[in-house]
């Protein structure tokens, strides 16, 4: 089966409508959200309006900032400050009960068994307590063996960590990047296809490109009080 994978839209509908134009045309059958869909970008009603609707299977996994958004605490206060509180109170108030529900039956992880073996979908790795392990930036496949405590897997799929990553053997980390923050000024959406027939380079990377002016105004017109710093971090805009 060949799956559309994405990680950390954030919220930015240019961004998923040039993935998934991506995906008809590879003729995907399945789609992978990897978890936090919404919050940065100025979209997350309509975007969740477009993952509600979509003509082929999806699965959605929560993010972090998925569950504040509903307003459930993660309990790790370097993953939620004060400023991304704010921002998801302001996100919380432009959706309706749909867009609650919706992002309440995300699910925590998704596995399946394939003929090559098995595959764990994740939105990052947890402890024991089920709280995510703050990012580590730039790391190894020992790293990530050590966080992900992999057991007879053969595919771990992840985001979180903005930055694109493909490592290791049995288990394979992929990390897809970010699908809606380009992080820099132009607008560039990260996501992959897996195919869970093949053993070796089951992941395909690719990069879509989109105009991000739009969101970038957006973002700056709305009420958002953390726009700023959303511009400025998550896409490239220098704020004098
Ligand atoms: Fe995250």
């Amino acid at each position: 089966m060949r799956i559309g994978v994405f990680a950390d839209l954030h919220g930015n509908l240019p961004a998923l409508q040039v993935l998934l134009a991506r995906f008809r045309k590879e003729g995907v059958e399945k789609i992978l959200n990897l978890g936090d869909t919404t919050a940065l970008g100025p979209d997350t009603p309509e975007v969740i309006d477009t993952l509600a609707s979509l003509p082929i299977p999806a699965v959605h996994l929560y993010g972090n900032h998925d569950l504040s958004v509903i307003g459930i605490e993660t309990k790790q206060p370097e993953l939620i400050r004060p400023l991304e509180k704010a921002q998801h109170a302001y996100v919380r108030s432009g959706l309706n009960k749909a867009h609650l529900d919706w992002i309440k039956n995300c699910r925590e992880e998704w596995v399946q068994e394939t003929e090559h073996g098995r595959i764990l979908a994740k939105h990052y790795a947890t402890d024991k307590n089920r709280l995510y392990h703050p990012v580590q930036f730039d790391p190894t496949e020992d790293d990530l063996r050590r966080r992900f405590l992999p057991d007879n897997l053969h595919m771990i799929l992840y985001g979180h960590h903005h930055a694109p990553l493909l490592i290791g053997h049995d288990p394979v980390f992929v990390n897809p990047g970010s699908a809606g923050c380009p992080h820099q000024r132009s607008g560039i959406a990260r996501a992959g296809i897996l195919d869970t027939a093949k053993k070796e380079d089951a992941f395909m990377p690719f990069i879509e490109t989109y105009d991000a002016e739009p969101v970038i105004e957006r973002i700056y017109k709305s009420e958002d009080p953390t726009k700023l710093s959303t511009l400025s971090i998550f896409f490239g805009v220098h704020i004098p």
